[in-house]
């Protein structure tokens, strides 16, 4: 079972195991993160669960997609070069390990 490590805004570290399948939000929302609102539920359609992913991890996640780049933009927070939606990110076995920041501001 792969892990997803999250650092809060604030510092704050939270480690939780994931399914494969599941999106770095799905996890974050079920395990009650701090930080990751998810407004839209996973549809690419709101940018309110941005997190920064680790450098560690920017090459095997890789980046967003077309759509995801486009809601990207309009992000409450500042977007960085690692920069995802977390609700893009299916977990893999690969990715065990994954650290991500959450952003500091969503909405
Ligand atoms: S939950 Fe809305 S874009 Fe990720």
């Amino acid at each position: 079972m792969p892990s997803i490590t999250y650092i809060s805004p604030n510092g704050t570290s939270t480690t939780l195991d994931a399914r494969v399948g599941d999106s770095v939000m799905e996890v974050a929302v079920k395990h009650g993160v701090d930080g990751i609102v998810a407004e839209c539920g996973g549809a690419c359609s709101c940018a309110t669960c941005h997190v920064y992913v680790d450098a560690a991890f920017q090459e095997t996640v890789g980046g967003p997609g077309e759509l995801e780049d486009d809601m990207l933009d309009g992000a409450a927070s500042e977007r960085l070069s690692n920069s995802r939606l977390s609700c893009q990110i299916k977990m893999r076995d690969e990715f065990d390990g994954l650290t991500v920041h959450v952003a500091p501001e969503q909405l």
